[in-house]
């Protein structure tokens, strides 16, 4: 099973103070070298952590696969065709929300998808459409004619809900997807421990980790910056 890092947040933080630290290219490299098998990010439209400019220094400053995640609209699509991504993954997104809440809706969106993979295939960006792991969106996925490369499974229910009915869904969800011959991917909200329940899910290939991550990631870093501090100012 890979491991997708989403940086996201280390945007949040640099944005906070409008500084250019933390560094994107940066954070990424050190997850990469920690492991990660490729990163992830966000462009929203309110571009509240992930700007522009950090799009093309990280497809130039990464060696490894860059997954894009943005909003169906001309805006991001155009964009995407501009940097060519390895792969764009599909998601709802409402403005006011802090995260992205579920899935997409497949069949209202039936044509524009078709019309997206079509067009980012023809640009050589692999497609990949974010979707709760509810039989009404396989059922639509199945009568798709023309297939994304990748599903990524919403997991977000499944962590504030950890019970074997949602582990299930994701489970079949995953299976399905498969049986299509698609490559099947999960994120949102997982922590250690949900990781260790769904990677024992078959077919999952990839994980997209960000939010829970980057929180470790203070929490362990902290200690080590505080050390340096304290030298600097006491020597
Ligand atoms: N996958 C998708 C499609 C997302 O939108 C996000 C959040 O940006 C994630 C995975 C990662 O979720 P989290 O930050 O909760 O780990």
């Amino acid at each position: 099973m890979e491991l997708g890092v989403n940086i996201d947040h280390i945007a949040t933080i640099r944005n906070a103070r409008g500084t250019l630290y933390p560094d994107l290219v940066n954070a990424a490299q050190i997850a990469i070298d920690a492991g990660a098998d490729f990163i992830t990010i966000h462009l929203r439209e309110d571009r509240r952590h992930i700007k522009d400019k950090d799009l093309y220094d990280l497809k130039s400053g990464i060696q490894v696969r860059l997954n894009l995640e943005i909003a169906a609209t001309k805006e991001m699509l155009d964009i995407a065709k501009e940097i060519k991504p390895y792969s764009i993954c599909i998601v709802p997104e409402k403005r006011e929300e802090l995260t992205t809440e579920g899935g997409l809706c497949i069949n209202s969106m039936r044509d524009k998808l078709l019309n997206i993979v079509e067009e980012m295939h023809n640009h050589n960006v692999k497609v990949s459409l974010f979707i709760d792991p509810d039989f009404e969106q396989l059922k639509y996925l199945k009568e798709l004619e023309l297939k994304p490369d990748i599903i990524e499974l919403h997991t977000g229910n499944y962590c504030n809900n950890p019970s074997e009915t949602n582990f299930k869904l994701i489970i079949d969800s995953a299976q399905c997807i498969n049986a299509l011959a698609i490559e099947c991917h999960a994120g949102h909200g997982i922590t250690y421990e949900h990781a260790k329940k769904v990677r024992q899910v078959p077919y999952i290939s990839a994980l997209n980790i960000g939010h829970y991550l980057i929180s470790e990631a203070v929490l362990h870093g902290l200690y080590s910056a505080v050390k340096v501090m304290k030298t600097i100012i006491t020597n």
